[in-house]
């Protein structure tokens, strides 16, 4: 392994990488907050149907993005970390993004199971999908409960994911978050440097 020596993270994530990771975090931030939201209101209400169904296809469409998200992660390489940081904390990162992709799939597989097994089925934007479920209250309460679980977990990463992020923005100063900004037309194209391999 060749030693890593720019003390400030240099390379970036290239641009479609970076847009695909905020559309997939502002998806699933907003799908958290419409989850804890929807499930407190009034049943067999107009704004209770309203939020289930714009919850459903927001979670599929952003299902869709980490698709794509993961299957880009999987034919390439993050960006280097800069050498000055602590071990510990390149292996907490990178669990934490083994745990991201691990979540993003059953979190949206849980939700789509949910809605299989309900009456009302999934749908994107008032259209079904298809699903091969069918209207089993135990069942839709065994994912609904698996659904809550994984969602609740995914949602306390994040915020370890979203504090880090911020000490490296703020505290740090190691240039770890200019890595997930897109870049400019004008920036420089985005080179990895450095070997080290990072994350899964
Ligand atoms: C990243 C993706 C997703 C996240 C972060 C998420 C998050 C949440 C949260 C936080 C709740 C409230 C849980 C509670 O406190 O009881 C919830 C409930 C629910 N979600 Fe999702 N969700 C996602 C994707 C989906 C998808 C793709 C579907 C269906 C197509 C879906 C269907 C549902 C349903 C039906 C409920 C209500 C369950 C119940 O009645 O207890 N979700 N979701
Ligand atoms: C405001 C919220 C967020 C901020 C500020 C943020 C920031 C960042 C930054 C700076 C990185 C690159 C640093 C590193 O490699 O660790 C990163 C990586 C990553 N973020 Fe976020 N993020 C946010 C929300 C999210 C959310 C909600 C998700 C998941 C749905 C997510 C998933 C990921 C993943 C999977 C990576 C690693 C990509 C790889 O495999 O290398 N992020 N994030």
């Amino acid at each position: 392994m060749t030693r890593q020596t720019n003390p400030v993270a240099t390379a970036r994530y290239p641009t479609a990488a970076a847009i695909l990771h905020w559309i997939v975090a502002v998806g699933t931030l907003t799908l958290v907050a419409t989850g804890a939201f929807m499930v407190g209101l009034p049943r067999n209400t107009e704004q209770r149907a309203l939020l289930f169904n714009l919850h459903k296809s927001l979670g599929i469409l952003t299902a869709a993005f980490s698709v794509a998200l993961i299957a880009w992660r999987l034919r390439n390489r993050p960006p280097a970390l800069p050498a000055a940081m602590a071990r510990w904390e390149q292996r907490a990162a990178a669990l934490n993004h083994v745990l991201f992709y691990l979540l993003m799939v059953i979190v949206a597989g849980t939700g789509y199971l949910t809605s299989s097994f309900s009456k009302f089925g999934p749908k994107l934007f008032g259209i079904p999908i298809p699903h091969w479920g069918w209207d089993d209250p135990l069942l839709r309460g065994h994912f609904a409960d698996g659904h809550r679980v994984a969602a609740w977990t995914f949602a306390a990463l994040i915020g370890l994911h979203v504090m880090a992020a911020l000490k490296h923005l703020l505290l740090d100063r190691d240039g770890v978050f200019q890595r997930m900004v897109p870049a400019a037309p004008s920036d420089p194209p985005a080179v990895e440097r450095g070997s080290r391999r990072n994350g899964p």
